[in-house]
């Protein structure tokens, strides 16, 4: 296929949770320009989290003016789409300023919420319809919080929107979202992909504040008014409809069917398998993935990179993350008896246990920050490799991990995973997974590229094998027991 033309090259977005990356792609897919730019997070009472969505779009505009900017493609952007941290949502009024704060997916206010969902739908009738757990994780008990407890915020709503929702909706104007997104809101059926009645009547929540359900890589529409010009952007792009981070740096990765697997550290650790048919649910959940009709397996391990970015804030002040690989590294094997339990904001899969905290075990005078960096990085390991029993227990077999996020820089983080877990770990050329993955979905909608197949072959990367080693392993066998006898006195106590 010609990828000819003077369009010719893609803007993937990552909206995160802690700030916003944009990627500028080539159409051979060779990243040519990166930016970051962070926004504010508010924790107006321990376990709430919320966002501003005016900041989440002063951020957009930021990291793609300097994206734009260093790869000299002002007027070479063919399209662009989003992939943003899931379930957080904002509700926005008819005159599209938000009506309030955005909810964090990490939020932990809506426990009461929860107990309604399990009370009046049934454990299993969720899991049924939508694939998800009862959980303050998702955005169904975060609406419901609104509806209970600030009634006037829904009352002025006019859309109900998640990350990528409103982004899209501050570039086009169109009120959207894809099925991703949508799987993760606890309002929609995954069997028939429609926003769910019977569950929106349970509350009396009126699915006409729910966007407009599209397929990831659907073109959106064309950028509104000024709107690129904000952006620095010449050329008149068309905007694609993106997805999940997890399922779209899972598409990155070429975790495209039922083998594969790809474990992404950022803020949590987000681990994603496509399945051919939901085989039971229970610990693990279930969603959409950004190809269409196809599902995945998903644990959710809450706070793992952003733990490690605690410890540097804590510890580390102004020195950088290759000072804390050092330091873990002579540390050694088992952080000399320092665990970490790293249950920050509740912990996820496969405890589920909303009122979780931190706990760090196993101090003495004789520790140091080291050890405190090293116990981090073993802890979010341990997680996996109780998610990969999990896992395993439903028959999703793992034989290799594909590794990306921020944490994959570290090449002792990595070794641990491959030693931790006794698995074959894969490393992405490109730990920008997510934004990637926005950019296959964005190409994939233009004119140049047939679809996402196409667009997935051209874009994915290079990977570098990381090898479990014999001695890491054996040490890791006895370590590993012990975390999950401190971990599990601690959940049951
Ligand atoms: O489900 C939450 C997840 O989408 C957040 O991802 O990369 O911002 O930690 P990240």
């Amino acid at each position: 296929m010609d990828r000819g033309g003077d369009l010719v090259h893609f803007l993937g977005i990552d909206a995160g949770t802690t700030g916003v990356t944009v990627g500028v792609y080539d159409a051979d897919g060779n990243l040519v320009a990166k930016s970051y730019s962070e926004f504010e997070t508010y924790y107006p009472q321990p376990g709430w989290v919320e966002q501003d969505a005016e900041h989440w779009w002063n951020s957009i505009i930021d990291a793609c003016r300097q994206a734009v900017k260093i790869a000299k493609a002002s007027d070479s952007i063919a399209a662009i789409a989003v992939a943003n941290q899931r379930e957080t949502i904002v509700p926005v009024g008819r005159d599209g300023e938000p009506v309030s704060r955005a909810i964090v997916w990490q939020d932990r206010r809506c426990r009461e919420e929860v107990e309604l969902i399990k009370e009046r739908i049934g454990e299993e009738r969720v899991a049924k319809i939508t694939g998800l757990k009862p959980d303050p994780y998702f955005s169904l008990p975060k609406i419901l919080w609104w509806m209970r407890n600030r009634p006037e915020v829904i009352e002025k709503s006019w859309k109900l929107m998640l990350v990528h929702d409103y982004i899209v909706y501050r570039l086009t104007g169109e009120v959207v979202t894809d099925y991703s997104n949508a799987s993760r809101t606890m309002l929609l059926d995954l069997n028939s992909r429609k926003w769910c009645d019977e569950i929106a009547a349970e509350f009396n929540l009126d699915l006409s504040l729910m966007p407009d359900l599209v397929n990831s890589g659907e073109v959106v529409g064309e950028i509104r008014g000024n709107v690129a010009e904000k952006l620095g952007i010449s050329s008149n792009p068309v905007v694609v409809a993106g997805g999940g981070d997890q399922q779209c740096s899972a598409l990155a990765q070429g975790v495209v069917e039922e083998g594969s697997v790809k474990s992404t550290t950022g803020t949590g650790t987000f681990m994603v398998a496509p399945v051919e048919k939901v085989r039971g649910h229970g610990d693990i959940i279930y969603s959409a993935h950004v190809l269409p009709g196809i599902n995945v397996g998903e644990v959710s391990i809450f706070t793992t990179g952003s733990l490690l970015s605690w410890v540097k804030k804590a510890f580390y002040h102004g020195e950088g993350y290759d000072v804390i690989n050092e330091e873990a590294e002579k540390s050694g094997v088992g952080a000399r008896g320092v665990f970490i339990l790293p249950f920050f904001s509740g912990a996820g899969c496969p405890h589920w246990n909303p009122e979780a905290k931190g706990v760090i075990f196993g101090l003495t005078l004789a520790h140091n920050r080291g050890d405190i960096a090293r116990a981090v990085m073993e802890a979010v390991a341990f997680e996996v490799r109780s998610n990969i029993e999990v896992m395993e227990n439903k028959g999703i077999s793992i034989e290799e991990l594909r590794l990306d996020g921020g944490a994959a820089n570290s090449r002792l983080w990595n070794q641990i995973f491959a030693d931790v877990t006794g698995r074959k770990c894969l490393v992405s050329s490109d730990v920008e997974a997510t934004a990637r993955g926005a950019a296959i979905l964005a190409a994939s909608g233009s004119d140049s590229f047939n679809g996402i197949d196409d667009a997935l072959t051209t874009f994915l990367p290079d990977f570098t094998e990381v090898m479990p080693s014999e001695d890491g392993m054996g040490k890791y066998e006895e370590i590993y027991s012990k975390y999950v006898q401190i971990r599990d006195a601690y959940l049951k106590g």
